[in-house]
């Protein structure tokens, strides 16, 4: 059965943006704090957006982003011609739905219960038992500070950036579609070895209870001895490879680039301006406090825009942000990352920052492609890391899929490793190719939310995927993050395009 996704087109979205000032710590912040570049205040000619893709409705793209786990999602995960082995799965996960991680002063808190119930909506089958699964995580292996952070969302008023019942239900929900998704492929077997499983994490509760969820949904048994969970320092998942200056210096253009654009856009001045006037704040402290953050959780979890909190009796007409407003940073938003892409520094921060990541995983592709028939059982299977938004969007770039739209709450990012039967497509290979993947050669599907993207990557874009062979080579992935994509910074290592003198 030749079951290959037609790649849908790829929508053109994008939501959310704005850099954190700090690259490595900080989460991405919805509309994050204006930066502290020179802007020009020159009036901009708003672009129009260049798709009709019907989610740039600043609206619906919002609810886009929620990912609300109410409707059964398309999973094109697993899909393969037959007689193809899955050999390896690696998955990046944004966290799920989240807390704001800022209040909007003189307004009241959105009300969310962050304790755990499986009465309540949006609930799960497998909640319960994961509750109760967690009680036992202390038999699991955790390194360096892991140990000590919950394992849990648990608090009836949700803390500032506390994963949700929603966040924990979408990757529950995850974990099982990619569980049914390669099942018949028995990528991991019960009695799965503990080196088949490689699990990291950012050291923020969010993430480490988002992979603990779509663990929990994955394996078909969760033994927590089998259990080890690593530490990343970095939201970039650079491991020991984080220092590079000229990341940092590319980071920096790119905040001053999206200041200006944000400081020329008139429609979206005088809107900050109309709400802190509501709110009866200054415009700085209305803006440092990040209100589309806020916003964006109410919309999610269905609660009416924030008022003006006025003591009691106070009469007056009651001042509230409204979706008008709302609309008006999102679709800004919308057309920052439009400007993005086309100033293109957000793609060589982006190569630069998911170098190391991309090496760890192209390093591990090669060696379950090389791994003999029968010894598997040694090789990672599922590598997963559990990660943030400014993790997941400078990979999709570093990948070149700059079109694909900003992560949503619990988004996926999936790289396939595959390998055909032998001399798959009659030809067998060449007298010294395919040296070392024994029985046929090894290819990569990559998939983003369950749709197959493959095609559109910067190293599988020009190949013939009608041809006779139906997936994108592993080969084409090698030596794209080996040598193409720093050749995109005219640099031959990821060492010398980090210390490279700019100019
Ligand atoms: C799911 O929830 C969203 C709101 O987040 C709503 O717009 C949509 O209609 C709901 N879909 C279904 C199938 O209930
Ligand atoms: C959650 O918190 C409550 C109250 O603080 C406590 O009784 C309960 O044991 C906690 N549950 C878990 C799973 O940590
Ligand atoms: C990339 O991975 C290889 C192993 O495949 C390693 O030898 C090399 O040092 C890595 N390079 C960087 C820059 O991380
Ligand atoms: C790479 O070199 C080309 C030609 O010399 C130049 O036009 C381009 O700007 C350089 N790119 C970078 C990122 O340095």
């Amino acid at each position: 059965m030749l079951s290959i996704a037609a790649p849908h087109l790829l929508l053109v979205l994008l939501a959310v943006n704005l850099m954190p000032t700090t690259p490595l710590e900080k989460e991405q912040v919805p509309g994050g704090a204006a930066g502290t570049g020179l802007g020009k205040s020159r009036k901009r000619v708003i672009p129009v957006p260049h798709t009709k893709a019907p989610e740039l409705d600043p609206i619906a793209e919002a609810y886009g982003y929620c990912n609300t786990p109410n409707r059964t999602e398309q999973a094109w995960e697993g899909h393969s011609p037959a007689d193809y082995t899955l050999l390896s799965v690696q998955v990046m996960i944004r966290h799920g739905d989240r807390y704001p991680l800022y209040s909007i002063p003189k307004t009241k808190r959105p009300t969310i219960d962050c304790t755990l119930s499986p009465n309540r909506k949006p609930s799960h089958p497998q909640l319960s038992a994961f509750i109760s699964h967690m009680a036992n995580g202390d038999r699991g292996h955790w390194e360096s500070t892991l140990g000590s952070v919950p394992r849990l969302p648990n608090h009836s008023a949700c803390e500032m950036g506390e994963l949700t019942q929603t966040g924990v239900v979408q990757h529950l929900r995850n974990g099982q579609l990619l569980l049914q998704a390669y099942k018949r492929h028995s990528l991991l077997p019960s009695g799965w070895s503990p080196r088949q499983l490689w699990v990291e994490t950012t050291g923020k509760s969010r993430t480490l209870q988002s992979g603990l969820a779509f663990l929990f949904g994955f394996l078909p048994d969760f033994d927590w001895p089998k259990v080890t969970v690593r530490h990343q320092w970095s939201t970039l998942f650079c491991g020991a490879a984080c220092d590079c200056p000229a990341r940092n210096r590319y980071l920096e253009e790119e905040q001053r680039r999206q200041y200006r654009l944000r400081v020329g856009d008139a429609q979206l001045e005088s809107t900050y301006a109309e709400m802190a006037r509501a709110l009866g704040l200054p415009n700085r402290q209305l803006r440092a406090a990040n209100p589309i953050d806020s916003l964006l959780c109410h919309l999610c979890h269905g609660l009416p825009f924030p008022c003006l909190q006025t003591a009691p009796g106070g009469g007056g007409a009651k001042a509230c942000l409204t979706m008008e407003q709302f609309s008006v940073i999102r679709r800004q938003q919308l057309d920052d990352e439009a400007d993005k892409r086309q100033v293109g520094l957000y793609r060589k921060y982006a190569v630069l920052a998911m170098h190391p990541y991309l090496n760890r995983t192209a390093a591990r592709m090669e060696r379950a492609a090389r791994a003999k028939p029968g010894t598997a059982a040694a090789e990672v299977a599922l590598a997963l890391a559990a990660a943030h938004d400014v993790t997941v969007a400078p990979l999709l770039s570093a990948l070149g899929l700059e079109e694909a739209r900003f992560p949503r709450f619990a988004a996926r990012v999936v790289f396939e490793l595959w390998r055909s039967p032998p001399a798959a497509g009659g030809k067998p290979p060449a007298k010294g190719k395919g040296k070392g993947t024994p029985g046929g050669e090894a290819f990569v599907r990559l998939l983003y939310d369950g749709e197959d993207v493959t095609f559109h990557t910067a190293f599988c874009r020009g190949h013939k995927r009608h041809g006779a062979r139906p997936l994108c080579p592993l080969k084409n992935f090698l030596s794209y993050v080996r040598r193409d994509m720093l050749a995109l910074l005219n640099a031959s290592s990821y060492q010398e395009a980090c210390y490279k003198r700019p100019g």
